[in-house]
């Protein structure tokens, strides 16, 4: 059957838009669908509320080509489509920590109750495994009886910053639950990704949901692990960036995602591991349980411990200290602040009594959304005019290749803490700066006012 699929996206957030712009890439037509039509105003004209490079293009592109539209009337776009995508999102719930499931369940009830000819319902949230098995009896009950209707699961693997690229050129393609005319369905719209070598893993459906939810957790112990031997490198003078790439030459270990420092924050990687310890907890499998509170942990005392290094390497009172704040987004090449370490650092400096002034070159006006009561610098410069600390907390490009003898004419106190281990720590060194690393033992350099002379 070669006639060209219709798609349907319910949710425009993040993945939505995202899979929406990709599939109409892909050559299928498709409307993406969401309840705010200020959201579904904005996406029309290619106006995305989040910062993801090359996102904005690709929707103008396929809006004009006619391949993409968005409408706020779910039932038409149902109507309209064969195969619906359910991209709405899975946050955490603030008592328990569980997937707040509504949305998911809200989307996929509607849609059920919108088909008017056999269709194929694609979820790809990230869900607790055992989700999909339920919406799928939901499903049966709510779709008018005499369709071809079914349910399957399709997660998704995309980075904030790599939406564009990791959507149109996975990793793999997993297709949980399908039957052989909705895998053939699934097959065709992919195709292209396909074609280009990605990988189709077919499989059941709770696998399906416990490939994403373990994909993200083991990433997330990757980082953990890191940062705990780091605590031992701290403790022993050892080096743990030297230490990843050595251990990361081993193919089964590989480098990525052993970078040390103040650890993951986003909207997946904490939430996941949380949903997936609150799981693992339902279903009595408790050594996983423990693992990942152990993982996530670690991860929250990095946050920590960046403060504790923070009042030790300030050489006056912390209250009402200077300290200027580099980074406030959760990683480079995002506006987004979800969980983000570095806010949380700052925010606890900030209750310390410090004056905060933060920089981030695209995140501060979602930064000072979540935080309005921290002071926000425009450029990198006025954040440091005057500080008496200086700390590194995202990496973005900017910071890290920051000339530290024009930085250090600007400060009072040439101290910095590198909560990141970006920094070139031995060119800071050089400009006079007083440099601790996280992970790294102290150096024996004193800290003088700007404007003394460094003896040699
Ligand atoms: C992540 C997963 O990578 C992606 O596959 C999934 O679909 C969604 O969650 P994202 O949240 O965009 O993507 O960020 P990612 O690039 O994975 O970084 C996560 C966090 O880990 C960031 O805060 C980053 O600073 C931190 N990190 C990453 C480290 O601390 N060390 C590392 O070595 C790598």
């Amino acid at each position: 059957d070669e006639t060209p699929l219709r798609v349907s996206v319910i949710g425009t957030g993040y993945l939505g838009a995202t899979h929406a712009a990709a599939v109409a890439e892909m050559g299928f037509t498709v409307i993406g669908v969401d309840h705010d039509p200020a959201k579904i105003a904005a996406l029309e004209r290619g106006e995305v509320p989040f910062h993801e490079p090359g996102l904005p293009e690709l929707i103008r592109t396929h809006v004009q080509t006619g391949r993409l539209s968005f409408t706020t009337d779910l039932a038409a776009a149902v109507a309209a489509s064969d195969v619906h995508f359910i991209c709405v999102g899975t946050p955490q719930q603030a008592s328990s920590h569980a997937a707040d499931l509504s949305f998911v369940e809200g989307a996929t009830r509607a849609v059920a109750e919108a088909l008017t000819h056999d269709g194929l319902i694609v979820g790809k949230s990230t869900v607790p495994v055992g989700t999909a098995a339920r919406l799928r009896e939901m499903v049966d009950a709510a779709a008018p009886a005499h369709l071809h209707v079914e349910l399957d699961w399709n997660p998704e693997f995309l980075r904030e910053g790599y939406a564009v690229e990791d959507t149109l050129r996975p990793d793999r393609v997993v297709i949980g639950g399908a039957s052989p005319w909705a895998e053939e369905q699934l097959r065709r719209l992919y195709g292209p990704a396909i074609a280009a070598g990605a990988p189709v893993v077919t499989c059941d459906l709770p696998t399906a949901e416990l490939v994403k939810v373990s994909a993200n957790a083991f990433l997330a112990t990757k980082i953990s692990f890191i940062n705990a031997i780091a605590e031992m490198c701290e403790k022993t003078g050892a080096d743990v960036t030297t230490l990843a790439d050595a251990i990361g030459y081993d193919a089964r270990i590989g480098r990525r995602f052993l970078n040390a420092g103040l650890g993951f924050g986003g909207g997946c990687l904490p939430k996941d591991i949380r949903a997936l310890t609150h799981r693992a907890s339902e279903l009595g499998a408790l050594q996983v349980a423990g693992l990942m509170q152990q993982v996530d942990e670690i991860n929250m005392s990095q946050r920590q411990r960046v403060v504790e290094l923070a009042m030790e390497a300030c050489p006056v009172n912390i209250l009402n200290a200077r300290v200027a704040v580099l980074g406030a987004a959760f990683k480079p090449d995002t506006d987004d602040v979800r969980d983000s370490p570095a806010l949380n650092v700052a925010a606890a400096l900030h209750l310390r009594g410090a004056l905060v002034s933060v920089y981030d070159p695209e995140a501060s006006a979602t930064a000072r959304r979540s935080f309005p009561t921290l002071s926000y610098a425009a450029t990198l410069e006025a954040a440091v005019t005057g500080a008496d600390l200086v700390l590194v907390l995202t990496e973005w490009p900017e910071i890290v290749g920051a000339d530290p003898v024009t930085l250090g004419r600007l400060v009072a106190h040439r101290a910095v803490v590198d909560g990141r281990r970006c920094l070139p720590a031995a060119a800071w060194r050089d400009a006079g700066w007083r440099v601790r690393t996280l992970g790294s033992a102290a150096s024996e350099t004193a800290v003088v006012p700007a404007g003394v002379r460094v003896a040699a």
